[in-house]
């Protein structure tokens, strides 16, 4: 049974893995990512890893790998229809035939509800018991425009004023609290409004449906925000503050900022390209749907340690989906909001103008780090530029940017080129020594069972499945080949196995899907799919210029390759001799 695209997109949506997997394994957060002990071979280390922002998991002892829909069909020996109907039922959703219009009329209820909350919020502001409320936001130099244009609101500080309000227009106890707009308390089952004494930031979505809130502390309340969870309309991984503003503003670039203060005071100060994520580190979905959006992102986080340490962590995530990273130098204030408010947005505007590239701003963060006119502080940082430097793919680049950070440090750029030469060349060779490990174990024990065609020609093989990987992260690349912006066919390919996964990935014209594989493909033929992305993932470049490489890699290697006909000769000849 084949199921629509947009169905199985909705059961993944609803069964987020990590909340499936963790009903089946103890998960442990490791970073952006979830551990635990592999449920498919025994082990006491944990190596098997899910990862959230591809909704894929690995497991780096067995090598078992798919997504929520293969670990079902896994974890509780289902066929591909079994598991996807087994998390239908999960999330509460009907099978496509008997009818999905339940499923509209129950998003487009929550869409209202939020709606109202929304217009309750705002119409709240302008009651005498929100005079602190106005207070404070006349103290934060938010205008009377800036409430209108995002819709600010204020919740009162009380246990059921939205509820009583929600109730009359027919809104019952658990969707409110489904919609993050109540919570129950667990000591006596009573429900309250989850939002109290808070200024209301709604979040919109593109098709200007209310997904979600934000709701700050007055002063120094704590938590300081309080946020929507997931609902049924709202995912926060995928979901950017203000992006219903900013990809209306048809600028060259977004500004990402960190804060919901920030993205209204940068957009007040003449600025409508700019978003924020929902206070989390930004999310793979996040980079790719701006990506749909742009081609340049301005980073604008906070000046501070966190700040720099968060842009840290999104610059790979943002130039791995393809976008051209740039980010501000500020001075003299925590965030945006402040700068604005103390210099002005023409001087913002000259922090966007200049705002630097991603080499200039790690040299920047580890000059400020040391102080390099003492020797010993001078040498770690010269160690950790050089590893920088090693992380540069192209030549020319790495070249720029050693002169430059030479002149910073005063060295000597022929040392530094020799100390950079001696590092590339020991990546390298772990490199190559890793590879060749893996061919051997690989030939030597129980062979390379999904792709047999692997020890016949492992450079190729190589090129092929990081040719997969990428395109599994970067499916814009995909789509180019399609259109044969990029040559590549299913041809090239020399092993059976990355031709096929080759033309199953060409012949998707949507979104695709790991998912998908799992109706064609086996259970450890997915794994080994899903092994290419991760594989991918943990390296900082996937972009065009490296997957132009393998392309070029992988041609050189077949065009050496005895056609089928000579192949046919040798066997004769071979056949004839030795009669
Ligand atoms: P900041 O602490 O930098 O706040 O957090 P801010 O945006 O500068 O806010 P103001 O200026 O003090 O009002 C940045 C973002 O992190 C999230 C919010 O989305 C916030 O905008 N955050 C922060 C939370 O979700 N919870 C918190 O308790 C704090
Ligand atoms: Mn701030």
């Amino acid at each position: 049974m084949k199921f629509p695209q947009n169905f199985i997109e909705e059961v993944k949506y609803r069964n987020k893995i990590e909340d499936v997997i963790s009903s089946y394994v103890n998960l442990k957060r490791a970073g952006s990512n979830y551990q635990g002990v592999c449920p498919f071979h025994s082990e006491k280390t944990p190596s098997f890893t899910v990862f959230p922002n591809t909704e894929t998991f690995h497991c780096f002892g067995c090598g078992a790998g798919g997504d929520v829909i293969s670990f079902i069909m896994r974890a509780e020996n289902l066929e591909y229809p079994g598991a996807i109907e087994f998390l239908a039922k999960r999330a509460g959703l009907q099978m496509p035939e008997t009818g999905e219009s339940g499923e509209t009329v129950k998003r487009t209820r929550y869409y209202e509800m939020n709606r109202e909350a929304a217009r309750f919020f705002n119409r709240c502001l302008s009651l005498p018991e929100a005079e602190e409320a106005r207070k404070y936001l006349a103290s934060r130099g938010l205008s009377p425009a800036a409430v209108k244009r995002f819709g600010l609101g204020f919740a009162p500080n009380s246990f059921d004023a939205l509820r009583r309000h929600m109730h009359n227009l027919g809104y019952g106890d658990e969707e409110l609290k489904t919609a993050f707009l109540c919570g129950k308390s667990e000591r006596t089952g009573n429900y309250f409004d989850y939002f109290r004494g808070r200024i209301i930031f709604p979040i919109i979505d593109n098709f200007s449906n209310v997904v979600a809130f934000g709701g700050r502390a007055l002063g120094d309340g704590k938590p300081k925000y309080l946020n929507s969870s997931d609902t049924p309309v709202f995912k926060k991984s995928r979901t950017l503050f203000a992006l219903n503003f900013a990809r209306n503003a048809c600028a060259e670039s977004l500004i990402l900022c960190e804060g919901y203060m920030d993205v209204i005071a940068v957009n007040m100060a003449g600025f409508p390209n700019a978003v924020a994520t929902l206070g989390t580190a930004l999310t793979t979905e996040q980079a790719r749907i701006m990506a749909k959006y742009t081609k340049k992102v301005i980073l604008s986080y906070d000046s501070d340690d966190a700040g720099v340490a968060a842009a840290k962590r999104a610059i790979p995530i943002l130039t791995d989906a393809g976008l051209e990273v740039k980010m501000i130098r500020m001075e003299g204030a925590k965030d945006p909001d402040e700068f604005i408010r103390k210099y002005g947005p023409v001087r913002f505007k000259t922090l966007l103008d200049d705002s630097r590239n991603k080499m200039d701003y790690l040299c920047d963060a580890v000059l400020k780090k040391y102080n390099i006119l003492i020797p010993e502080e001078k040498i770690k940082a010269a160690e950790e530029l050089c590893a920088m430097l090693c992380e540069i793919y192209s030549d020319v680049e790495r070249e720029i940017y050693l002169m430059r950070i030479c002149e910073r440090i005063s060295i000597d750029p022929q040392n530094m080129k020799r100390d950079v030469a001696r590092q590339m060349r020991l990546r390298q060779k772990k490199e190559n020594d890793d590879m060749k490990r893996k061919i051997v174990s690989e030939s030597l024990g129980y062979g390379d069972r999904v792709n047999r065609d692997f020890v016949k020609n492992a450079k190729a093989a190589r090129a092929e499945e990081a040719i997969i990987g990428i395109l599994l992260l970067r499916p814009e690349f995909t789509a180019d080949i399609r259109k044969g912006k990029i040559s590549l066919a299913e041809d090239d390919f020399i092993t059976e196995f990355g031709k096929r996964v080759f033309s199953a990935l060409v012949s998707f014209e949507g979104h695709f899907d790991i998912g998908i594989l799992s109706e064609t493909f086996s259970q450890d033929e997915v794994s080994r799919i899903v092994k290419m992305q991760v594989d991918r993932n943990k390296l900082t470049r996937n972009d065009l210029s490296v997957l132009l490489d393998h392309i070029r890699t992988l041609k050189n290697e077949s065009a050496y390759r005895p056609s089928d006909d000579a192949l046919d000769d040798i066997k004769n000849l071979i056949n004839k001799k030795k009669k």
